[in-house]
């Protein structure tokens, strides 16, 4: 089965009320009416907090916000035990680097090796516990197409090597990461693999168990769901082994007094590692994205996303006062196509394509240094697809950047 994309845009309510050509997903993605619907009958009918009362609603509740891990959890091939609802990617990937330090896997001297190629939720955690830990952040360079040089990681390994951090898919030049390769490196040195799936997990089928992960981030709001909900995905075996950072309500069995210590049994996973009341209204939403998407099946997502990336590529690429960031081939890359106008700063550009009704984003998208080394120091143009994109937003796209080089540049009207 193909992907109809304008079924799926008869779905969301803000293509149906504007005629917004939205390129803007990598960002965050638009809500279909069933999952602000579901959001919104729950809250009405059956909302109350979770895991903290026996009275009917908290136990319906309750019984929707576990059905949820399930959901997801199935969605990406683990178990409800390895999901743990935490805020986004950002807030998973500073719990995980939390939980290696607290739990002492992270120490003086140790190292921990991401790319030059990672946005900021994968980078400033990693460099910011490493500072704390008196360990140490390699850096993996970039070739001039901005991929990783995964050829050369025996250089950056070492025996100290604690971490190998990536992201799946880059948020700058959509280059797919070979997270198999990488699965088996971490491996073999024994090294943790932590995956930022914020980019893959909406766009194509994800088992980070086959991946051979330890531990992966994603967020709610980038596939379908809404904001203030993502998942630390972590292995079984390391979440019930280890303690988690943050201790408060909901996270233990029992605390008591032994001998005037507060003593602590924590919950099994995934509870131990949601401290406080939980997003209960957002998790909702999230499995009703997740349904969403799985009835159109990710295998069908990938293909379709795939065959319009190629096009806007294309597309773009065909266009002379365009600089492409990241490889020109499409085969490298999913979903997005980040680039330039020749003489016009990227913001200058974004705001004129908003003028006609284009939506994407404009700057340096939370990755510097990957910019920096690129040669787009002002940063770039990005435009990142999802499934309610049709070839028209294509056409659109490439006619709004005909007419404002033409207008601004050339001083044409
Ligand atoms: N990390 C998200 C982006 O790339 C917010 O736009």
């Amino acid at each position: 089965m193909g992907i109809d994309c304008s079924r799926i845009r008869d779905d969301i309510p803000e293509l149906q009320n504007s005629n917004v050509v939205f390129l803007d997903n990598a960002a965050s993605t638009l809500k279909p009416r069933q999952v602000i619907e579901a959001m919104s009958e729950f809250a009405y009918t059956t909302y109350a907090n979770v895991h903290r009362g026996v009275y009917k609603l908290s136990m319906e509740a309750s019984k929707i916000y576990e059905d949820a891990h399930e959901t997801v959890a199935k969605f990406i091939g683990g178990d409800m035990r390895e999901v743990v609802f935490v805020k986004n990617t950002s807030e998973a990937i500073q719990l995980i680097a939390l939980t290696l330090y607290w739990n002492g896997y992270i120490g003086e001297g140790d190292e921990i090796i991401i790319t030059e190629a990672e946005h900021h939720s994968n980078m400033l955690p990693w460099v910011r516990i490493a500072r704390k830990a008196k360990a140490k952040v390699r850096l993996l360079p970039v070739d001039r197409r901005g991929i990783p040089r995964w050829e050369d990681i025996n250089e950056y390994l070492s025996e100290r090597t604690r971490v190998i951090a990536t992201n799946h898919i880059s948020n700058v030049t959509g280059y797919i990461s070979p997270l198999q390769e990488i699965g088996k490196i971490a491996e073999e040195h024994d090294s943790f693999f932590v995956v930022d799936a914020a980019q893959s997990v909406p766009h194509l089928p994800v088992d980070f168990k086959k991946l051979k992960a330890s531990f992966a981030a994603f967020s709610g709001h980038k596939m379908l769901g809404p904001t203030g909900i993502g998942v630390m995905w972590g292995r079984h075996d390391l979440l019930e082994d280890m303690e988690p950072p943050l201790g408060a309500g909901g996270t233990v069995k029992r605390v008591k007094l032994v001998d005037g210590l507060v003593s602590i049994d924590w919950e099994d996973s995934p509870w131990k590692y949601e401290s406080g009341t939980p997003p209960i209204i957002e998790a909702v939403g999230l499995a009703k994205a997740v349904e969403y998407l799985s009835r159109i099946g990710m295998e069908n997502v990938y293909e379709y996303e795939r065959s319009l990336t190629r096009d806007l590529l294309e597309a773009v690429s065909a266009l002379d006062f365009i600089r492409i960031v990241g490889p020109n081939s499409s085969d490298l890359r999913h979903g997005i196509v980040s680039f330039n106008v020749e003489g016009l700063p990227p913001d200058v550009a974004g705001l004129s394509l908003s003028r006609q009704g284009i939506a994407v984003r404009t700057g340096l998208h939370c990755a510097h240094i990957l910019h920096d080394k690129l040669g787009f120091p002002d940063g770039s143009v990005r435009a990142s697809l999802y499934i309610y994109n049709c070839r028209e937003d294509i056409t659109r796209l490439v006619e709004a950047l005909e007419s404002i080089y033409a207008k601004h540049v050339r001083g044409l009207r």
